[in-house]
């Protein structure tokens, strides 16, 4: 005779390791999921800081002297720089803004400084710091003129 009630706890415990193994597999898939979804935003966010990070060449030629004329304030894209000529000495800050990367921008009156498109920051025509969220001023940058009139930065 036989015996239905083994076969069921059979089939039963056969069919409970399938919904098991089942379960098993969809736990380790969302979490293989999660996990991608993770290290791609991860990878996102680490690509993102790496172009915030690209910056100019250590040296770059800005041109020549008569390219920033007396009062005048030019933008040097190769250097994301800014350089001011106050009719004595050329200055240069970077353009790059403190908090969080973005150019800055000269202010609506040309020479009476610079701000932050991305948050508002403002900075003075030194780059010195007149309203947040940046917390630092623009950064000075070194700035030559050589023998032939070409102005170098070191940004
Ligand atoms: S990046 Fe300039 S204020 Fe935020």
């Amino acid at each position: 005779m036989p015996n239905y009630k083994n076969q069921q706890t059979a089939h039963t415990n056969s069919s409970s390791i399938n919904r098991r193994r089942f379960l098993t597999f969809l736990v380790h898939g969302g979490w293989l999921a999660a996990m991608g979804i993770f290290v791609y935003q991860m990878g996102k966010f680490m690509g993102a800081r790496d172009v915030l990070q690209t910056g100019p060449e250590p040296i770059v030629v800005a041109g020549t002297t008569n390219e920033f004329p007396p009062d005048s304030t030019v933008y040097v894209s190769d250097a994301q720089a800014w350089v001011h000529n106050d009719g004595r000495n050329l200055q240069a800050l970077s353009a790059i803004c403190p908090h969080l990367g973005c150019l800055v921008q000269q202010k609506e009156i040309p020479n009476t400084g610079y701000q932050c498109p991305c948050h508002g920051s403002r900075f003075g025509p030194h780059g010195e710091l007149e309203r947040g969220p940046a917390e630092r001023p623009l950064r000075p940058l070194d700035i030559q003129t050589t023998e032939n009139d070409t102005v170098l930065i070191r940004t």
